[in-house]
């Protein structure tokens, strides 16, 4: 066992602290509170190389570790959750997605601008009635000649209007269930292809989520990831990692509520001394740093598993599932130690403590985890 970080995990680290600090704190509250996308941070950290972390140097992406990626998800989503979920969206299921089952073609085409975070993507699976329910496609795709036409809508999509390319998971024969299922690369701005209104949403707020329709949209054969049928497994395989990203991103913004909390118990006096020679808040400062520290152990180790090359589905789904859990508690604590000052944004803990709350529906909501969870230890 080591628990160690190596000098490029520090490293790594550090620059995504310091970006975070310098390029995303000034501006968070008012894009929070307008609703804004974060469009020329998230350019930056394209160029810093935040947007495919994970990707092979020879499609321009980081070569770097999962390690070193949720090191990078934890600092940001730190200060920005909107922020980080579109890197996460981008690196995870993404990037991810199209290196490891993308043509060459594809990869060419689409990956290297994804992975230098040229352009970013998006990952297509939900709709109005499948979400948790994922295999109940209604999204079709069928192939007449050398294209297949796409129909259908989808629901709650990260980088919605932002993204330039989207991976979108589509039935191609109902008659075979989840294994009827393909995925395809689409483009913004096909004929047919229409991005509807943006959501207005409890937290993440300047990350853009959106409906997209699908009306008698053309794509080629050769924007098929994989076989036909491969769709399903496709997502699920994605999501395990995925799954890692957002558990990072709930950590990240459960230690962001704590080392505010943190630092204003030390500031505010009641009673004649600070608040944090007060046993009721000491006793909320251990809770919320053990827990903190019990996901970032989960976190790491599925992390650490998915880099070894081993099964990582299990201990993704613990990762995001306890790391979200956690996010929710800590975030409620962190707006209960800062008492008034809590509840008004200038504070930044109750951003958090909305922005937590996605954590535990995004990417399986935690039920879902449970059920992949038990499926694992029954089987
Ligand atoms: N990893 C790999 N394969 C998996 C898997 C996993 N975690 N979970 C299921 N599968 C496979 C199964 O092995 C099975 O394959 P075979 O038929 O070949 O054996 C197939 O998928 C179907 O699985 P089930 O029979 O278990 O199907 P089910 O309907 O009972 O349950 C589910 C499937 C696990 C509930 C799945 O539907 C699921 O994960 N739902 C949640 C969907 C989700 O996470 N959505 C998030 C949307 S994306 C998003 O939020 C992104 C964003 O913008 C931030």
């Amino acid at each position: 066992m080591n628990f160690e970080y190596t000098e490029e995990h520090v490293a790594v680290r550090d620059a995504a602290r310091e970006f975070a600090h310098s390029e995303l704190l000034a501006g968070v509250i008012d894009r929070d509170t307008e609703g804004k996308f974060p469009k020329e941070q998230v350019k930056k950290m394209g160029e810093l190389g935040f947007m495919g972390m994970m990707v092979d140097p020879k499609y321009n992406g980081g070569g770097m570790d999962t390690i070193s990626y949720v090191l990078a998800m934890e600092e940001i989503s730190k200060i920005d959750a909107s922020a980080s979920v579109c890197m996460s969206v981008n690196n995870s299921l993404v990037c991810w997605g199209l290196e490891k089952y993308g043509s060459e073609e594809q990869k060419e085409k689409y990956l290297k601008r994804l992975a230098s975070g040229e352009i970013i993507g998006a990952f297509c699976l939900s709709e109005p009635e499948a979400g948790s329910d994922a295999t109940s496609q209604k999204t079709s795709a069928e192939l007449v000649g050398d294209h297949y036409v796409l129909n259908g809508t989808k629901n709650w999509i990260t980088n919605g209007s932002s993204a330039s390319v989207y991976l979108v998971i589509a039935q191609t024969d109902a008659s075979k269930g989840h294994k009827g299922i393909s995925v395809f690369i689409v483009e913004k701005g096909q004929e047919g292809f229409v991005i509807g209104k943006k959501e207005d949403k409890l937290g993440i707020r300047g990350s853009d989520t959106h409906s997209l329709m699908f009306s008698d949209v053309k794509v080629p054969i050769s924007n098929r990831i994989g076989d036909e049928g491969f769709g399903f497994t496709f997502a699920m395989e994605t999501l395990n990692g995925g799954r890692i990203g957002i558990a990072a991103q709930a950590l990240g913004i459960a230690a962001g509520a704590y080392e505010l909390a943190l630092a204003y118990s030390k500031e505010r006096k009641a009673f004649g001394k600070p608040i944090s020679q007060h046993q009721a808040i000491q006793f909320k400062l251990a809770d919320m740093a053990t827990q903190i520290e019990a996901a970032r152990l989960l976190v790491l180790k599925a992390a650490w598993l998915k880099d070894e090359g081993k099964d990582y589905a299990f201990a993704s789904a613990m990762a995001k599932l306890y790391a979200s859990e956690v996010a929710m508690n800590v975030t409620i604590e962190a707006v209960q130690v800062h008492g008034g000052y809590g509840y008004v944004k200038e504070y930044h803990v109750e951003r958090l403590m909305r922005d937590a709350k996605i954590t535990q529906i995004y990417e399986g909501t935690s039920e879902i985890q449970k059920i992949v969870i038990s499926r694992s230890i029954i089987r």
